[in-house]
């Protein structure tokens, strides 16, 4: 890459003034002409069928004008469901499709109204008679639904090498522990939220959403529609970490109203809706057993685990993807079931898979410390493989040794006495833990466009893609590329995304849209260089400029230079204005690469550090610091990097420590789906937070360097804090969240 200097500084967000300021508009905000509000109604019952529905009280209402169900939806397209096909809808099941209800929430009706207020009283009215049948809430509710899935996007879910029953059988020092994880929500500030409009037959929507391409292909498909009849927009997005990749129902159902009732129709997902349809992380149970010789190195581990899924549909939470590429292990088997619940299908979150395996596997590797009574990170160290140990292919950039170096040395890891209940301050239990992070290296593909304009004796740019910036910086990540591309100061530069008629861009999802986007950013640059070199020779000296490519262009302070063109240096504005050229543009597509290639295996690393206050007389555990410190490839900006990475810790903590939703078992309600109910850290939760990062660029991976950091620094966290619970306290929780409940019982 151009050896430039703006990628790698600190800026702030470009897009941060528009946020505080209001100006940056969410997918509800769009002021349109004569809008309807849809209210979609959720079936109160976990199983059964509906039998009725008595809309009458909500017709006569004054400003009601459409309640739909099942008998005037009308007909809908067939539609992917697979992420491979472009688009995936949230269940496979179409809304109002049938008349069995499998979870609560699913929605059996949508009221649309002049206002919110008289939609949501009217959907208040409404009489629906359901009969009850059997259903169940959690794992081993369901347990003669399990079934062994055999692939999950792509990959072999059930897989082994070597023989690992002899290997346990052998092993000199072993465990057989096991976890739990309940069901956790993403909890996006921004509900989930669309605005259909139709003009004749092309659809425009509105739509809170981390997959614009996607939407797109999803109404296409439901409509019948030609890809130039659907118009998905969305600017801007209160955050998702997973939930609005897949369209939502809600979606659908109001295109559907919007459609029969010939004005555009928004709808807002309340909080409660938003926590029982949009998808959740599965509860997963896992059970690891672990074999060493008595010096550390591990010979064997078994992972069986079992996650939850849908009554209708599969999701496969790939917790033993990490769980077989972590460690040098020789002998490995996983075996993954999974059970059916009447809730909702399942969706990514933040660290689909990675999150849930972690804290598992990083508190089996801490009991595995504490039974050879070993430093746990001398244990991590021994096992720390340079290939990934199921494909044999070479890790493409590896740094992990020094991220726990650096991590206990920023962390004072040296001050543990690794006696569990030997650190106190007063009555406070004093407790350090640790763990590794990790998570894939992903680019899923994008075309990007660049176009340098003159007006004037100006020179400013554009960079635009259909991917969305969720919040992570994907603003600011192209802004700094394309202003060090083509020399331009950052305010020259614009960034335009979240139009689906934008070039077309992967989901913003698997941390992979930087890596997706930059470099091929950087090469539309590079060829708007080449056609400035063109331009030059053409108008000045023909000789010297003709034939450079890209690489040999530097742009610099508005002028064109040749660095073995006697480095002779031309106004661009004039190079333009000569030509009669008021854009030069150029267009560079990037290819996916799903975690590896035929020649590496592409991953991040980090090390999680954590020191806890237990308060043991009333069971609270505090997060009194985490130092973190990531193997992420090249930072592109270390503010966005930075906050990006506390985000995804502060998310860990929640896991650790709080979330969970949880199930009434008798009614088959979700009984804390609200913000009130399903608690997340508030500031006062979160300690000071120290991260760092190795910066080694990845140019195996892309011409920068970069993989993606949205999603790592969640890994881990969970485990750290119940390794540091288990030291400060003696008591090992196997089951998150790590709650007073839990702790008080065991004391
Ligand atoms: Mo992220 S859970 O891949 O949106």
């Amino acid at each position: 890459m151009a050896s430039g200097t703006l990628i790698g500084t600190s800026l702030n967000r470009v897009d941060g003034r528009k946020k505080v300021t209001g100006a940056a508009k969410y997918a509800s905000e769009f002021a349109l002409d004569n809008v309807a509000h849809g209210v979609v109604v959720g079936s109160t019952i976990p199983s059964g069928k509906l039998v009725k529905i008595d809309s009458s009280a909500a017709e006569a209402l004054p400003g009601v004008h459409l309640v739909l169900t099942r008998k005037n939806r009308g007909k809908l397209g067939k539609m992917p469901e697979t992420l491979q096909d472009g688009g995936a809808v949230a269940e496979s099941t179409p809304p109002l499709e049938e008349d069995t209800v499998r979870h609560v929430g699913e929605y059996v009706a949508m009221v649309v109204a002049d206002s919110l207020e008289q939609a949501r009283y009217a959907a208040s009215l409404l009489k629906i008679e359901y009969t009850r049948e059997d259903f169940a809430l959690s794992p081993d509710e369901a347990r003669d639904t399990a079934y062994k899935p055999e692939k999950a996007n792509g990959e072999d879910v059930q897989v082994s090498r070597g023989d690992v029953k002899s290997a346990l059988a052998k092993a000199e020092i072993k465990i057989d522990v096991s976890y739990e994880t309940p069901v956790e929500h993403p909890c996006a500030m921004e509900p989930h939220a669309t605005i259909a409009r139709w003009d004749g037959d092309k659809l425009t929507v509105y739509n809170s959403t981390q997959w614009i391409m996607g939407d797109k292909t999803i109404l296409q498909a439901a409509f019948g529609l030609k890809p130039d009849q659907v118009h998905v927009v969305n600017p801007f997005v209160g955050g998702m970490f997973g939930s609005k990749a897949f369209t939502g129902a809600h979606v659908l159902l109001t295109a559907i109203a919007a459609k029969k009732l010939g004005r555009p129709v928004k709808t807002s997902l309340s909080r409660t809706q938003v926590l029982v349809n949009v998808g959740h992380r599965p509860a997963t149970q896992q059970r690891f057993e672990l074999g060493a010789t008595r010096d550390g190195q591990l010979q064997a581990m078994r992972h069986t685990l079992t996650t939850t899924t849908s009554v209708r549909d599969e999701f496969v939470e790939s917790c033993n993807l990490t769980s077989r590429m972590l460690y040098s292990v020789p002998n490995y088997a996983t075996t993954h079931e999974l059970v059916r619940l009447n809730i909702m299908k399942p969706a990514w979150m933040r660290a689909p898979g990675e999150a849930s395996c972690q804290f598992a596997q990083e508190s089996a590797m801490d009991e595995m410390a504490y039974a050879l009574k070993m430093d746990p990170i001398e244990l991590r160290k021994r096992n720390c493989p340079e290939k990934n140990p199921q494909t044999g292919k070479p890790f493409s950039s590896k740094n992990l040794l020094k991220c726990y170096e650096q991590g206990a040395e920023r962390f004072g890891w040296s001050k543990r006495t690794p006696e569990p209940k030997s650190m106190r301050e007063g009555k406070t239990l004093i407790g350090y833990g640790m763990a590794t992070a990790t998570y894939p290296g992903y680019a899923m593909g994008a075309t990007v466009k660049v176009r340098l304009i003159r007006s004037g004796a100006e020179l400013n740019a554009e960079v635009i893609t259909a991917g969305s910036d969720v919040g992570t910086g994907l603003y600011t990540m192209l802004t700094i590329t394309v202003a060090e591309g083509l020399g331009l100061p950052v305010e020259r530069v614009s960034c335009k995304l979240g139009d689906s008629e934008f070039p077309s861009c992967a989901v913003a999802g698997g941390s992979n849209l930087t890596a997706s986007t930059a470099p091929t950013a950087l090469e539309a640059c590079k060829e708007i260089r080449r056609q400035l070199g063109e331009l030059a020779g053409k108008n000045a000296d023909g000789k010297t400029w003709k034939k450079k490519n890209g690489d040999q262009v530097q742009l610099k302070d508005g002028k064109i230079i040749a660095a073995n063109a006697g480095n002779q240096a031309l106004s661009i504005v004039e190079l333009m204005k000569q030509s009669g050229k008021d854009v030069i543009e150029a267009e560079s597509k990037s290819e996916p690469i799903m975690g590896q290639n035929d020649h590496y295996a592409f991953q991040s690393f980090g090390a999680q550090f954590v020191e806890v206050h237990v308060n043991p007389s009333i069971g609270r555990v505090r997060v009194a610091r985490v130092v973190s410190v990531f193997d992420c490839g090249k930072i592109m900006s270390g503010k966005t990097a930075r906050s990006q990475f506390i985000g995804g810790i502060v998310f860990g903590i929640g896991q650790g420590l709080m979330e969970e939703l949880v199930f009434d078992t008798v009614h088959g309600q979700a009984a804390n789906a609200d913000l009130a109910g399903y608690l997340v850290p508030v500031h006062a939760d979160v300690p000071h937070i120290d991260v760092s990062w190795l910066d080694i660029p990845d140019t195996n991976f892309n011409s920068i360097g970069c993989r993606g950091l949205g999603e790592i620094g969640i890994t881990g966290v969970a485990a750290a804090i119940a390794n540091a619970v288990y030291h400060a306290t003696g008591v090992r929780i196997r089951s998150l969240p790590i709650s007073p409940e839990k702790l008080l019982a065991a004391f």
